[in-house]
């Protein structure tokens, strides 16, 4: 019998050390900031979130934060807020959430899809600068998977077509690329703040700014009760505070007044989750055809090291695939390991035939000349197909405790050293947004 747990021998952890992994921390300060909320029934004031905002700035580098429901709706309002429109073109990587680009439709824009960076999983700015057109409006930038995104080249060719430039920091809250903080880049930043973001509130969304201009439309957008602050009572004199999305993007309070409590402790956690990722991968480097993806500049670093991506060859493991050996890896320790990234949205048809609102042709093209045609970008996005199946992701680990830590590289080591024992049971399929398809057929 073989020695892997997988194939029946004994793990290296009989049990999964879910403390571990559990998260978010949550605190004393934490409980009693949202039971007041509750008890106070002040859910839904802005009393809070305007508090959680200025400290958010502070905290983020940025002249405005406005805070928003969800990731999704500040996305949306930053889009709308750099003036995207009907017939415009914003380009984005098409590995990421849907939610990073989904939102250009509503606005009557369409979406262009460029590659990555094979090696770090981040857009590849030579695709993103073959993919400008006349039509070009916007550049969405996703930090994706925890590691910044290259902004000097993709900041200087977006500065150059006169491109507006919105970052999606949803994986990586406090990260830094060359010493500057992720967020503070573009023209505008916006995020997720979902529990299991390593900035984690409940449901909640920042957007960042030092342009007051594209504050004030993101709270026209959506803030129907804040749109006297910012706008004359002569400019809202026809209007009245009826706010231009039709949206009500405000943030639940309870969300504010836990996120005012992990500002205070976000940075020392996120620096402990980076000395024990590190410590992993000290331990495991060394195996051949594996690869942690960090940035390789002064002053970049994977603040939070969310839904972190290592890349796998499976030429150095005999051809086992990154599902089979995820299976093995989390046979071993009851856990933790994953396999492939995001479904690369390009094989979507939203983005290219889908009428989503009876214009009687699709959304993504309602507004641009008949016959456009932004699919010509389909099948030549090689390095984001690829990604699902040369990608595993590591075990996150909260907490820098080595001893806590060892089983998971005994683990890894144990399988790399094994692998071969597994081609019989190995799954080739392709993978597709973290899921395997021979088992989604099942
Ligand atoms: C890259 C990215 N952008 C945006 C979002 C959307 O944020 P939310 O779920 O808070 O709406 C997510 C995921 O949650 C994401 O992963």
């Amino acid at each position: 019998m073989s020695n892997l747990a997988f194939l029946g021998g004994r793990p290296v952890v009989e049990k999964a050390d879910e403390s571990l992994f559990h998260w978010p921390i949550v605190n004393d300060a934490m409980r009693k900031a949202q039971a007041e909320v509750l008890e106070t029934g002040n859910m839904s004031g802005t009393d809070i979130a305007r508090r959680f905002e200025a400290a958010f700035a502070s905290w983020q580098k940025r002249k405005y934060a406005l805070s928003h429901n969800n990731g999704t709706s500040a996305l949306n309002a930053a889009m709308h807020a750099i003036g995207l429109g009907p017939g415009d073109e914003m380009i984005c990587t098409s590995l990421t959430y849907w939610a990073s680009c989904t939102g250009a439709l509503a606005l009557g824009a369409g979406v262009v899809f460029c590659d990555i960076d094979p090696n770090t999983l981040q857009m590849d700015p030579a695709s993103f600068e073959a993919r400008i057109t006349p039509r070009t409006k916007a550049v969405m930038v996703v930090h994706y998977m925890a590691h910044p995104a290259p902004m000097d080249e993709i900041m200087s060719i977006a500065r150059r077509h006169g491109i507006k430039v919105i970052e999606d920091v949803s994986h990586a809250q406090g990260g830094h690329y060359k010493g500057r903080m992720l967020g503070t880049f573009g023209d505008v930043a916006a995020m997720s703040l979902m529990s299991c973001k390593s900035f984690a509130i409940g449901e909640g969304g920042m957007l960042v700014t030092d342009d007051a201009e594209i504050y004030r439309r993101a709270i026209r957008f959506g803030h129907y009760d804040r749109i006297a602050d910012v706008f004359s009572e002569e400019e809202m004199e026809a209007t009245k505070n009826v706010p231009f999305g039709g949206l009500k993007n405000r943030m639940h309070q309870v969300s504010a007044a836990i996120g005012l409590e992990q500002l205070k402790k976000h940075d020392a956690e996120i620096a402990e989750i980076d000395r024990a990722m590190k410590y992993f991968w000290k331990g495991v480097e060394d195996v051949p055809g594996i690869r942690v993806i960090y940035p390789r500049d002064e002053g970049s670093d994977k603040a939070g090291w969310y839904a972190s991506r290592f890349i796998y060859d499976s030429r150095a493991f005999c051809g086992v695939s990154n599902v089979t050996f995820c299976d093995a890896l989390n046979a071993e320790c009851g856990g933790g390991f994953s396999f492939g990234c995001n479904m690369p949205l390009h094989l979507s048809s939203v983005f290219f035939d889908v009428d989503v609102y009876g214009h009687g042709r699709p959304t993504a093209t309602a507004f641009m000349p008949e016959g456009t045609d932004l699919r010509k970008e389909h099948g030549l996005l090689p390095a984001a197909e690829a990604a699902n199946s040369r990608t595993l992701g590591e075990p996150w680990f909260k907490h820098d405790d080595h001893a806590r830590i060892d089983p998971y590289i005994e683990a890894f080591r144990k399988v790399a050293a094994n692998a071969a024992e597994l081609l019989p049971v190995n799954d080739t399929e392709p993978v597709l947004g973290g899921v395997a398809l021979s088992r989604r057929k099942k």
